[in-house]
């Protein structure tokens, strides 16, 4: 795994959005995954800014985003639709038919389930997935305890995720319990995955996921098996790791290669 500690959310924004439009660039096809919440935020703003200032082409990418909760229609402002349309999507030159975000209203939601991880391997598979991590360790809604192997279902939220969500929606008697998720197996066949994570609160989730065991009961842990993760952070949610030092060095070695002979280091 890669480890990148920037200096603050600012730096962790740019440093995303240079990896997105990098990828947006090379492979205008790429079919990119989403997420949603706090954290990717200042990184849709800056691939706005990239699109208006360096032309940065969507015309041709595919999306997939990670989660929707159940019950909310897209016009619902708490939706992740909504959010998507909101924060980048209503924003850059993307066909709105190469956009995906799980139905929250689907009918028969096992059914949908499936189609959601068909369209995705029609697409040719994911090539870079954005994710944030929960402070309870969880990837997309994969509260602890999901399968390793899980693909997209509905899932239970955990207190914790109820509680920290409640800020988006007022109160947490407003945050509906239900969610469709893309499952862990589903992100792991993801090409590369482009971890986000800001602020003192996603610390210890942070040290799990990156120092700790590979365990269920923090799902962003199953990302040590992935054989491409990048994971961009602040200074205060890598301020629990023991490694850091090395994970600097590691970036050094890196530039290094870049300048010298190419080279991968992860
Ligand atoms: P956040 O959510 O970006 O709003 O902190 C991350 C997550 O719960 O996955």
């Amino acid at each position: 795994m890669r480890v990148i500690v920037e200096q603050d959310q600012s730096g962790v924004s740019r440093m995303g959005a240079a990896f997105v439009g990098a990828l947006v660039r090379r492979k205008p096809t790429c079919v990119l995954g989403l997420a949603t919440g706090g954290t990717p935020l200042g990184m849709y703003a800056d691939l706005i800014r990239m699109h208006r200032e360096e032309g940065l082409d969507f015309s041709r990418v595919v999306t997939f985003n990670l989660d929707e909760y159940v019950g909310l229609g897209p016009t619902h402002p708490q939706s992740y639709r909504y959010f998507m349309q909101h924060n980048l999507f209503d924003h850059v030159n993307i066909d709105p038919r190469n956009t995906h975000v799980p139905d929250g209203r689907a009918l028969d939601f096992e059914a949908y389930c499936e189609q959601y991880e068909k369209m995705i391997r029609d697409e040719g598979g994911i090539d870079l997935q954005v994710l944030g991590v929960g402070s309870d360790g969880h990837i997309a809604f994969n509260e602890p305890g999901s399968s390793l192997g899980s693909r997209t279902r509905l899932k239970t939220l955990t207190e914790e995720t109820v509680r920290d969500n409640a800020r988006f929606f007022g109160s947490e008697d407003a945050v509906p319990r239900l969610a469709i998720t893309m499952g862990v197996g589903t992100i792991l066949e993801s090409r590369q995955c482009l971890l986000l994570a800001c602020g003192s609160t996603k610390a210890r989730a942070i040290r799990d996921t990156i120092e700790g065991p590979v365990t269920a009961q923090v799902t962003a842990s199953a990302l040590q098996l992935h054989r491409d993760v990048i994971a961009v952070l602040d200074q205060e949610a890598a301020r629990l790791l023991e490694r850091r030092d090395y994970y600097r060095q590691m970036e050094e070695a890196q530039e290094r290669l870049q300048t010298g002979h190419g080279g991968v280091v992860r």
